[in-house]
């Protein structure tokens, strides 16, 4: 083969090579995909599912269990004054007295106190810039708030949907869910016997849309921070909180009728009297 000629079948193979090559590369799509798609904290919501990370291969590593503090033992220490109950007011004694509380007494809570979790959770603080009780990144609020009532005063059993700008509850179904409720929080009894259980969900496009691959991070932290309101606001209020987030995803979603993807429940606080 004369020289001239086999350089060119040299550059014809290494050119169809190449883009053989460039057919495993993960190649830029012309089509963006779908908010949802892209959205790695979703696949990782789906993951998480109670039993779902078994059935894809061996059962994770989890490790064992770390030191509970940590400590820098060797550095010089200042040890600070006792906090006091009356710095700080009120608050530093509701905190110093919220204990998750899990048996709760056959009395009914009122609607005035049921209004005051409500409000201490997502109500409107400050009408002129629609500010709510509990932080929300970009002030986007993408958490949902409902109501599981099983024992409270001039209001019927069901699930009901909080609207934030009334200050209402929205009735979405009727009944008796004590018994749906704690099976779907893998059987935890206490639960069905909660004067009411709040359920936190999240539309995730309500913060996506603007902080993109932060989203999951954000509606985490959001979500913490209202269910902290509202464990707070039940203590201030002589009744006892109890956060709850093991729960099978679908079924709890399915009680709200939630799709489980543009909206999921997230957490669980149940609230009784004590
Ligand atoms: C994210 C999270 C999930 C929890 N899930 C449950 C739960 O499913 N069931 C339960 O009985 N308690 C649950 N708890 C309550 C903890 O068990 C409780 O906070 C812990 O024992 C510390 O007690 P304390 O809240 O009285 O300080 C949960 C707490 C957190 C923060």
């Amino acid at each position: 083969m004369n020289p001239a000629r086999r350089w060119f079948l040299g550059g014809l193979l290494s050119l169809m090579g190449g883009c053989a090559a460039m057919r495993e590369l993960p190649w830029p799509r012309t089509v963006p995909p779908e908010p949802q798609e892209a959205d790695l904290g979703l696949r990782y919501h789906e993951w998480s599912k109670p039993g779902h990370a078994r059935y894809e291969g061996p059962p994770p590593d989890w490790g064992t269990q770390p030191p509970r503090y940590k400590t820098y033992p060797d550095v010089p220490r200042i040890t600070l004054p006792t906090p006091l109950e009356e710095e700080g007011g009120h608050l530093m004694a509701v905190m110093r007295a919220r204990r998750s509380q899990r048996n709760y007494r056959d009395e009914p809570i009122s609607l005035v106190e049921l209004g005051q979790l409500l409000f201490a959770a997502q109500g409107i603080t400050y009408p002129p810039g629609e500010l709510r009780a509990a932080p929300s990144a970009g002030a986007l609020y993408p958490i949902e708030l409902y109501v599981l009532a099983h024992r409270v005063t001039d209001l019927e059993r069901g699930a009901y949907h909080y609207a934030v700008q009334t200050h209402t509850l929205e009735r979405i179904r009727a009944g008796d869910l004590r018994d749906a409720v704690s099976a779907a929080a893998l059987g935890q009894g206490f639960i069905g016997e909660a004067n009411v259980s709040f359920i936190l969900s999240a539309i995730f496009q309500r913060t996506r849309w603007k902080y993109r691959e932060r989203t999951y991070r954000y509606v985490l932290l959001e979500a913490g921070h209202i269910a902290q309101n509202l464990c707070l606001a039940a203590t201030a209020l002589g009744l006892g909180a109890c956060p709850v987030g093991a729960f099978f995803d679908d079924d709890l979603n399915a009680l709200l009728e939630l799709d489980g993807h543009n909206e999921a429940a997230l957490y669980i606080v149940a609230v009784g009297r004590v």
